[in-house]
This record gives C-alpha cells, structure tokens and sequence, in this order.
C-alpha cells in the first residue's frame, strides 16, 4: 500500500531528474504527511551516536545488537530470551504471520495495518477479517468468536492504523487473555508511546504474566527513526525462536540504528517533546476538520482519520497532492475516509490552508 501512495506522487510531482538526485529524507517541495513519520527526530542523542557508529560501518553490529535487546529485556523486566529485534517491526511481525499462516489461518480486522498479513498471504496463508463496528471502532466480541475456530493467531493493531483509535485497556486485558488460551494474540503497538497513558495501554505485563500473547514495538514513529528501520518483538520464548528461525537474527538491524535507538529509548526530554509537537499538529488538524465541516476520528496516534462526508478519499489525495501536500488516498471500501499523518508544524499548516480551496474544487464530485 505504501509502494501504491508512491507511485501516486511519482504520476503526479514533477520529479523529473530524482534518479540522478541523491535523497535522504522527503523531496523539499513536498509536504510529506502520509507514512505516519515523526519530523522531529531523531533526537540528538541518537544523531551523535549513529555519526559515531558510522566510523565503525566495517564491523557487523552482532555486539551492539545484543546491547539493544539487554535494554529492551531491562526495561520490561523480561529475559533477552523474550526479545527478538528486526529491521523495522515489519520484518519480524512478517515472519511471524508466515510461521503461524502455516499452522491455521490468522484472524484480523477489516481495517488495521497488515503489511505483515500481506507476505504471509502471499505464501498460500489465509487471512479472517471481522468488520469494524461502529465508529470504525474494532470489534472484540466477534474476534474471540473467531479465535475459538481453528485460527492460529490474532493480529491487533492498538492503536489502530489508519483509525487510531484506542481499544479501552481494560476490556482489551480481558479479551486478549481469553483469546490467548486459543490461539497466539499479535498487539501491534507501534503507536503506543503516543498515547495519553503508555503503560497503561500496553500488553506487555501480559508477557511477563505467561500468556501466549507477542507484542510488536517500533523505533519508526515516536523515536523517529523510521529510516534506520528498527522494530523489535516480546513474547513467549518459543515465539521469538520461531521468528529466529524463519530469518530474523541478530544482524537484522544496522548498526547506525542499532546505536540510534540505544541512544534514544531512554531520552524522556526528547520523547515528551516530540509527543507534544504531535498533540499540537493534532489539535490543529483537528480545529481545521471541525471549521470545515467535516469530522475525525479521536486520535490518540500521529494521524488523523478524517471523514470528507460525500467526497471520495483519492480525489481529495490528488487535489492535495497537486498543492505538493501528500496524504493517503481510500482504504477499501472507506471510500470518503482520508488519513493525515503529523509532520513538523509548518506542513501540517499547508495541509490545514488547503483543505477549503481542496474541498471547494471538489464540491461537485460526490461518491455514487
Ligand atoms: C501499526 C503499524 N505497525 C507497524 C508499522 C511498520 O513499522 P516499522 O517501521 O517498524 O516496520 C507501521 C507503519 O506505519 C504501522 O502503522
């Protein structure tokens, strides 16, 4: 979906001569608010320790890796054993949903982001999706039904991706705990840092507490560290040695994030202000939604996911993009629904002022 969104922006920017530019980070012209990144980081922590890591490109990073996962194993009061790490979360929640798509099918919900569901499908595995509820909200209820069939894991993104919207900690306590006697639950916690109360919100005590229940946690939003692609796993042991097995290892991350992402996961100042910078850039986004007519979800993500009422999402995308502000096109059927993500302040701005002149050169295109 994200190779889709690009290929979007490559139809529709003049980005004529990208081949010969080398690029790190978003072409400058454009305000890039569609991969849910976090522009305020890296922290400068991280910054000095993967400058100084880079001097040491020679080495493999087996040394450092195995630093990471000891912090990581501190931090949560569990065993290294508990812990794999991987290039982004994706690439160890990917051989997970292949292990367990060999066993039985998996179970989802109808929206949720499933990168990971997508590679196991694409080895023959079967994919369950229980539709939404109202308010696009996910449904636990009919996800235990499921569970009860045959199903070898569960896969719950909390918050959810594009929604973001929360599942109250308590019920979703209760119902994982449930659904775990049957099968392996998979929260995805990318977000979860971002929310108003983490720990609460967490399922990692659930770990500690025995249950077969893997928790997937990212560098690539709060942290900032999307491009160094580090992401890590805690679960059962026996989960983490069939992830080991199926590819990840301790070379799945590179050194300059392994150091970036030790330099970072501690550093409470940077955390706290990155996560307001995002609260902020969501306040606006919401102010701007309301004082244009339209609604939003509650977020408690850096995203918002907006209803445009009677105007299709991929229109909207493309008359935004043609004002050099690039957002998420439609999610299947959620034809009128349209997912911002929070950038620096000053993106967020143009997306904000052209959300009248966007919607006004739309008035007349309604979704049959
Ligand atoms: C819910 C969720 N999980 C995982 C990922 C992938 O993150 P990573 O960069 O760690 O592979 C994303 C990326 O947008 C996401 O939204």
């Amino acid at each position: 979906m994200h190779l889709a969104t690009a290929s979007v922006a490559a139809n529709l920017l003049p980005l004529s001569g990208i081949a010969q530019e080398i690029i790190y980070g978003p072409h400058t012209e454009i305000a890039q608010l569609h991969w849910n990144e976090n522009f305020y980081g890296p922290s400068p922590a991280a910054i000095k320790a993967m400058q100084e890591s880079a001097l040491k490109s020679a080495y493999y990073p087996d040394l450092l890796i195995k630093k990471l996962i000891a912090m990581i194993a501190e931090q949560h009061g569990l065993g290294i054993e508990n812990i794999t790490v991987s290039a982004g979360s994706t690439q160890a929640l990917s051989y997970l949903a292949q292990v367990k798509s060999r066993e039985n099918p998996i179970a989802t919900t109808q929206l949720g982001w499933d990168l990971h569901l997508s590679y196991a499908q694409n080895i023959g595995g079967v994919i369950v999706r229980v539709d939404n509820g109202d308010n696009l909200e996910i449904n636990l209820a009919d996800i235990e039904t499921i569970a009860n069939k045959n199903i070898s894991s569960v896969s719950i993104v909390n918050p959810n991706n594009p929604t973001g919207l929360l599942i109250n900690a308590g019920e979703l306590r209760t119902s994982v705990i449930k659904m775990s006697k049957k099968a392996l639950v998979i929260v995805d916690e990318a977000y979860n840092e971002i929310t108003d109360e983490p720990e609460v919100n967490s399922m990692i005590s659930l770990v500690k507490e025995g249950h077969n229940v893997a928790i997937s946690r990212t560098f690539s939003k709060i942290y900032g560290l999307a491009g160094e692609r580090v992401g890590y796993i805690i679960a059962q042991p026996d989960v983490i040695e069939s992830i080991k097995k199926n590819g990840g290892s301790e070379f799945a991350v590179s050194l300059a994030g392994a150091a970036g992402a030790l330099a970072s996961y501690n550093d409470d100042e940077f955390l706290k202000y990155s996560k307001s910078k995002i609260i902020e850039a969501r306040e606006m986004v919401n102010e701007a939604v309301q004082l244009n007519g339209l609604t939003a979800l509650p977020s408690q993500t850096n995203f918002v996911f907006v209803n445009l009422g009677n105007i299709d999402a991929d229109d909207f995308r493309d008359e935004m993009l043609k004002r050099k502000v690039l957002i998420r096109g439609k999610y299947g059927n959620f034809n009128n629904w349209s997912r911002v993500s929070m950038g620096n302040i000053e993106d967020v701005q143009r997306y904000v002022d052209a959300i009248p002149e966007v919607l006004n050169s739309l008035n007349n295109k309604v979704i049959t």
